[in-house]
């Protein structure tokens, strides 16, 4: 699982201003990143995050939009990581 490297392109597409990147948008991994990206998250929240996906338009409840800037600066790195290792409550 490459948690650190999807995290790295969360921040990258969203509000990297108000999210915290340190040590985490290296010019090494952000293509492997944008790779897994587009491979498992970008059908549901969109090529450029915005909660667009094709496969995210269907659902009851929306995909986060990364852009979302007041809505993403919630959350925070760590959250996020654990989220996307599954190991958090998502409506939390
Ligand atoms: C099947 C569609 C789908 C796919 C694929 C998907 N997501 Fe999501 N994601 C969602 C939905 C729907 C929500 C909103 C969930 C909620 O509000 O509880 C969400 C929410 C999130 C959140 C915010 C959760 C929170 O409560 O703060 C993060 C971060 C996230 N997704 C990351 C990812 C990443 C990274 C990937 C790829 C590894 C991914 N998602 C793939 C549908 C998807």
């Amino acid at each position: 699982m490459h948690s650190r490297r999807i995290l790295a392109i969360i921040v990258a597409l969203g509000c990297a201003a108000a999210v915290s990147n340190q040590g985490l948008l290296s010019a090494a991994g952000i293509s492997a990143a944008r790779d897994n990206f587009d491979g498992q998250c970008a059908k549901c929240h969109g090529e450029s995050g915005q909660g667009d996906g094709p496969a995210g338009m269907s659902l009851s409840i929306r995909p986060r939009n990364f852009t979302d800037c007041s809505r993403m600066s919630k959350d925070s790195n760590e959250r996020i990581f654990n989220i996307i290792k599954g190991a958090a409550n998502r409506r939390a």
